[in-house]
């Protein structure tokens, strides 16, 4: 299988922010450069998971869950490398290449055409609705503000054979070109004309608000002519996972982790103009599996405006299928005018307003509810199939406490037993790393703080990545000193150094899983403090005085007393150095002017030491 290679994904992993990609399954609070909440991996009731976005990594303290942005996503979404992969990258807006190469460069280069044409095209309808007075009274009768007009880019086609055609060579695009991004098309006679025409256009972004596609309604209801044409799938549109207005909606799903899932486009946006905002449009296609996954990042609870006829029973029946797998629980509710006709929410909020609505959307019923009332259930025969149906739908569903709750509902409801036919499929990971918390690698009480806080100065300060190389070079590695007390900071310092050698940077978030548990551990309890390049030099070259100092004193304490001449002399030239060295520290303080020259005699000092040790 194909596979994205090992610089692409680490390229991605820098790319993208943990804390942002997990704040969109869990609500995380700011902790100095790090952040908290509760770990979604166990029944958390503190906030016990800890996301560090320099490291790019996450951690529960009570559960042992963690790792990195993937694996958050494999573990929460139930997903394979490959596919965590894609979903960071869709998620953070990072383009992956194609997995297959031959398909690469012309795919790359057949959507960027598109995209150039679409955004032209979104652009110029909006400007052709401007100069149609009949277009825009149509929209304002129907409600639409000129605000709400701007906000969602709606236009119009004029009716004309090649009006958009025309305007598109001017910049430089050919027909054959539109009809590669779906806005003209082949006639069996020959010849290439507009695709929407005589419509009012509805613009349909994607997640990132690039104009994938259009939809477009004509003016007046005629007979044989469809209400609504929309653009054919394309390198860049792919029905099965778009969903119009989630662009504008996203956030507003986010915050009350529900979404009212509509048909049409002017439900959507008159949803919306009237201040509820968490909606979006299948607009014509049947919810998908991705659209529910999508729908997933941002919401716990779809609610599922249900249409009485038959076709919006089965639409409503699909829909809730499909969503509750992802650990969304559907509520259903249809609207209707006082005498019992069946409305859209569109309808519904021109007669009623909002209030209205939302007082409707509080009656929804939870499905088990719905369904109950939809299928018979009778005779026992009846009861019997109904509750295996359910049984069915439950066992697809991936979050075992959701599970669970539903099948307590189910058998206090219809008095059957709660559990399943077959064991639970095998969504979600082995139980491993859940509710076995880890033990701490590393006895931090002893970690000198001095040389902690050294270590961290360093790895925070990319000016000090440089004379940090110079400083531990391969001679003060051989010469066997320990300039550092602690094996761990030291041995974390050394890869850190090394990293620095063959990439010219230190990345925290590619280094971290290079390391040892332990080291690990030390680098995911750095202080949150940040320093000016001023002042980290500064405490850098204090820093390194104190602990040479420091190991000068150690390594003298190392020599026998009294052994021999040899090792008598070897202490003087020790306390020599340690006493110079104790006067450059007294120098610097207060000077910051002489850091080089100061980081000079450093060096020389270190030599000296080393060649002592000899
Ligand atoms: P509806 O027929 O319910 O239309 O189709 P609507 O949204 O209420 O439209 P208005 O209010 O009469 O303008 C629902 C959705 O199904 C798609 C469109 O996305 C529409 O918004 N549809 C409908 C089509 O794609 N083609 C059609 O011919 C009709
Ligand atoms: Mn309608």
């Amino acid at each position: 299988m194909a596979f994205y290679s090992e610089e692409i994904i680490q390229q991605l992993k820098s790319h993208a922010d943990i804390a942002d990609v997990i704040q969109q399954f869990v609500p995380l609070k700011r902790s100095g450069n790090r952040y908290l909440g509760r770990c979604p991996f166990h029944d958390d009731r503190s906030p016990s998971m800890n996301v560090n976005p320099q490291l790019g990594i996450y951690k529960c303290f009570a559960c042992g869950a963690g790792g990195d942005v993937f694996k958050f996503i494999m573990e929460h979404e139930k997903l394979d490398f490959k596919s965590a992969v894609e979903w960071v990258a869709g998620a953070t807006g990072f383009s992956l290449p194609s997995l297959n190469p031959s398909e690469n460069k012309e795919v790359t280069e057949e959507r960027g055409l598109i995209k150039s044409i679409n955004e032209l095209a979104a652009s110029w309808f909006e400007r052709e609705l401007t100069k149609n007075d009949f277009a825009l009274q149509y929209l304002r009768k129907r409600g639409i503000t000129e605000e709400t007009q701007k906000k969602f880019r709606i236009g119009y086609a004029p009716n004309s054979r090649s009006d958009f055609i025309s305007f598109a060579s001017q910049h430089g695009f050919s027909p054959k070109d539109l009809v590669k991004a779906g806005l003209a098309i082949e006639r069996e006679t020959g010849g290439i004309t507009d695709k929407f025409r005589g419509r009012l256009m509805f613009t349909i972004q994607n997640l990132t608000g690039m104009v994938v596609a259009f939809g477009g309604r004509i003016l007046e209801d005629r007979p044989n002519t469809p209400k609504y044409m929309n653009s054919p799938e394309t390198a860049l549109y792919s029905k099965s996972q778009i969903l119009y207005g989630l662009n504008h909606s996203k956030q507003e799903i986010s915050k009350k982790e529900s979404v009212i899932l509509v048909e049409g486009y002017f439900d959507l946006i008159s949803l919306y103009q009237a201040g509820i905002q968490n909606v979006v449009a299948v607009s014509g296609t049947a919810l998908t599996e991705t659209h529910a996954n999508i729908l997933s990042r941002y919401a716990k609870t779809a609610y599922l405006v249900f249409d009485s006829d038959a076709a919006g029973k089965k639409a409503t029946l699909r829909s809730l299928e499909i969503v509750l797998p992802h650990n969304i629980t559907p509520r259903i509710f249809s609207l209707s005018r006082p005498n019992g006709e069946k409305i859209d929410p569109d309808n519904f909020i021109r007669e009623n307003g909002a209030e209205a609505f939302l007082k409707e959307l509080g009656k929804a019923e939870d499905w088990l509810t719905y369904l109950g009332k939809e299928k018979p259930t009778e005779t026992i025969e009846e009861r019997a199939a109904f509750i295996h149906e359910i049984k069915s739908i439950i066992a697809k569903i991936q979050d075992k406490e959701l599970r669970d709750q539903y099948l307590k509902m189910l058998s206090e409801r219809y008095q059957t037993r709660a559990t399943l036919p077959t064991p639970a499929p095998a969504y979600g990971k082995s139980k491993k790393n859940v509710l076995t918390p880890q033990a701490p690698q590393v006895e931090w009480n002893l970690i000198p703080s001095a040389e902690f806080r050294f270590v961290a100065l360093i790895l925070k300060n990319e000016s000090l990545w440089k004379p940090a190389a110079s400083f531990f070079n391969l001679e003060l590695a051989a010469s066997g000193i320990s300039f550092l007390e602690s094996t761990h900071l030291g041995e974390l310092l050394e890869l850190a150094l090394a990293f620095f050698q063959e990439n010219q940077t230190i990345d925290l978030k590619r280094l971290h899983p290079m390391l040892s548990p332990a080291l690990q551990e030390i680098l995911e309890n750095l202080p949150s403090e940040e320093w000016s390049p001023e002042t980290a030099t500064k405490e850098f070259l204090e820093a390194l005085l104190v602990l040479l100092n420091r190991s000068i004193d150690r390594f003298r304490k190392e020599i026998k007393t009294g052994e021999s001449e040899k090792s008598f002399k070897l202490r003087l030239d020790l306390l020599q150095l340690e006493k110079e060295n104790q006067k450059e520290l007294q120098m610097l303080r207060g000077e910051t002017a002489k850091h080089q020259k100061l980081f000079q005699k450093i060096l020389e000092t270190r030599d000296k030491l080393i060649a002592i040790s000899a």
